[in-house]
């Protein structure tokens, strides 16, 4: 249903519709879970069960029986498997080989993990305008983390067409550049959210976060009541912003000493904190009380913050063959 196409070459489904017609599929999932639930409870029984009943002199028990069950063992075996055995047995015995071949199957897997890296170069794009994430953004992209949100949806939009008419321009490897950790996701339990930023207004998130079924009545989305009432922890702003860095956001001392503050000052307009926040991240920052309450900040103020920045960091991705110019 994604990729479906109208005869006008628009698509065909919003995701909703492809969220409705999921339900069936969603609940033989739940069944089927189930069952490894359920599996999983009667080993963890059967285990304890064995513990509990097992004869006292338990060893020498179990080694009677190996010694029973080796003996007769190799007469009962097939052919084709005791020649399995003997091709490993005379493998091990050759250890220098056995460890040099170790080596080299296993660092397959990391040569074609590290190669790429060699030409990062021309991989990663120039975005002299990418600016780093403001004090209560970070604070909002904490919160996505703790919520577990990247487990339902992703923030990176591939280079297919239905992607990029449904979500817009595709991710470019330059925005997340000061991501860490990235948060582009492997699931799309609900839509790409890398840039979500601007598509709606602060109103909309904060009762979509509330009770998504206010404004998507079909929705399966979890409902986040406590933000609203949550106040923010904001203190140890500033020890992350130093965190993030020491692995190389470009923070400056002057950022790093006022993280409070601006956190504060970006939810709070027409306050002295307001303008050192445009101050030091520019002046295409967003600056307004996100949950509705100006000068109380909560962890809805934070998470739209957050929200409301996707894919704006940058205008990189929105310059025709950005990505295709080297
Ligand atoms: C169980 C999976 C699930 C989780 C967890 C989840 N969402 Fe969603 N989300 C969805 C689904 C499904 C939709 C589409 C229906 C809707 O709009 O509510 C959606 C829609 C959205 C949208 C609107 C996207 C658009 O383009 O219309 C936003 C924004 C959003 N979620 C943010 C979040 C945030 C922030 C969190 C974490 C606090 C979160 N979601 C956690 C499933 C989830």
């Amino acid at each position: 249903m994604w990729r479906t196409y109208n005869d006008s070459g628009t698509l065909a489904y919003s995701f909703v519709d492809s969220l409705v017609a999921m339900r069936p599929y969603y609940i033989a999932r739940a069944i089927g879970g189930l069952f490894f639930l359920i599996g999983a409870i009667v080993g963890c029984y059967n285990i304890w069960m064995t513990i509990r009943t097992a004869p006292r002199t338990a060893g020498e028990v179990v080694a009677d029986r190996h010694d029973a069950v080796l003996g007769s063992a190799s007469a009962l075996r097939p052919a084709g498997v005791t020649q399995m055995f003997g091709l490993h047995y005379r493998l091990e015995r050759k250890a220098i080989g056995l460890v040099l071949a170790i080596i080299g199957v296993a660092s397959i897997g990391g040569i074609v993990e590290i190669a790429p890296l060699f030409t990062i170069r021309q991989t990663v794009e120039d975005a002299p305008d990418m600016r780093v994430y403001t004090p209560l953004e970070l604070a909002g992209r904490n919160i996505y983390i703790r919520e577990g949100c990247y487990a339902c949806h992703s923030q990176m939009i591939r280079t297919l067409r239905d992607e990029v008419e449904r979500y817009g321009p595709y991710s470019l490897a330059v925005e997340s550049k000061y991501d860490h950790p990235m948060l582009w996701g492997s699931k799309r339990t609900g839509p790409d959210l890398a840039r979500i930023g601007g598509k709606y207004s602060d109103e909309w998130h904060v009762a979509h976060l509330n009770n998504p079924r206010d404004v998507m009545k079909q929705s399966i989305m979890p409902a986040y009541r406590w933000l609203l009432r949550t106040s923010l922890r904001s203190d140890d702003l500033g020890l992350h912003l130093k965190a993030l860095r020491a692995v190389g956001v470009p923070y400056t001392d002057e950022m790093i000493d006022n993280a409070k503050s601006d956190a504060y000052g970006q939810a709070a307009p027409d306050t002295p904190y307001a303008r050192g926040v445009t101050k030091r991240y520019g002046r295409a920052t967003n600056v307004r009380a996100f949950d509705g309450v100006p000068g109380v900040l909560t962890e809805m103020d934070a998470l739209v913050a957050y929200l409301q920045i996707l894919g704006r960091l940058t205008d990189a991705a929105h310059k025709p063959g950005a990505a295709i110019e080297r």
